[in-house]
C-alpha cells in the first residue's frame, strides 16, 4: 500500500517535471513565430489621373476621396477624424453619418464631434503614370498635384 502511494507520487513528480519541460519548449517555440501585425502599406497606386473625372470620386477601398479641378489633383482622406466612419461627399460638404461632423470641401471641420479637420495625403503620379498616394505622409491643404492631360 505504501509502494503504490510512493509509485502514485513518483509519476506525478514526473509528469510535473515532464509538463514543465514541455512548457519551456513551447515557449522556446514561439520565438520563431513572432508577433507580426500586418498592415496595408501607406503607399499605393490608385488610378491614372484621367480616369478621374471633375470633382470628388471616393475611392471606398482606400477610404480616400480623389479630388480633380480640370487637371490639378489633391487627395483627401475619408475617414472621420471622430471616431473614424466614413464621412460622404454632399456635393457643398462632408457629412459623418455615425455622430453628425460636417466637413468643409477642404476637409476643415464645419461642426463635430469630431476634433480635427480629414487629412489631406502626399500625392504623386507613379514612373507608370498612375496617381500614387501616400495615406502615412500628411501634405499642407492647398496642395495640388497638376497631373492631368499632357502630364501624366
Ligand atoms: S465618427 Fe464621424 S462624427 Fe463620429
Amino acid at each position: 500500500m505504501d509502494g503504490d502511494r510512493r509509485k502514485v507520487l513518483r509519476l506525478i513528480g514526473k509528469g510535473s517535471v515532464l509538463a514543465a519541460f514541455l512548457a519551456q519548449i513551447g515557449a522556446a517555440g514561439r520565438a520563431f513565430f513572432p508577433n507580426v501585425l500586418y498592415e496595408p502599406p501607406s503607399r499605393f497606386k490608385i488610378k491614372r489621373p484621367d480616369d478621374y473625372p471633375d470633382g470628388y470620386t471616393l475611392d471606398a477601398a482606400h477610404r480616400l476621396y480623389v479630388v480633380r479641378q480640370k487637371d490639378a489633383f489633391h487627395v483627401i482622406s475619408a475617414v472621420c477624424t471622430h471616431l473614424g466612419c466614413n464621412v460622404q461627399w454632399s456635393d457643398t460638404e462632408f457629412d459623418c453619418p455615425c455622430h453628425g461632423s460636417r466637413f468643409r470641401p477642404d476637409g476643415t471641420v464645419i461642426s463635430g464631434p469630431a476634433p480635427r479637420p480629414l487629412e489631406w495625403f502626399a500625392t504623386s503620379v507613379s514612373p507608370d503614370g498612375f496617381l500614387e498616394v501616400d495615406s502615412g505622409t500628411e501634405v499642407a491643404r492647398g496642395f495640388r498635384l497638376i497631373a492631368g492631360k499632357g502630364n501624366a
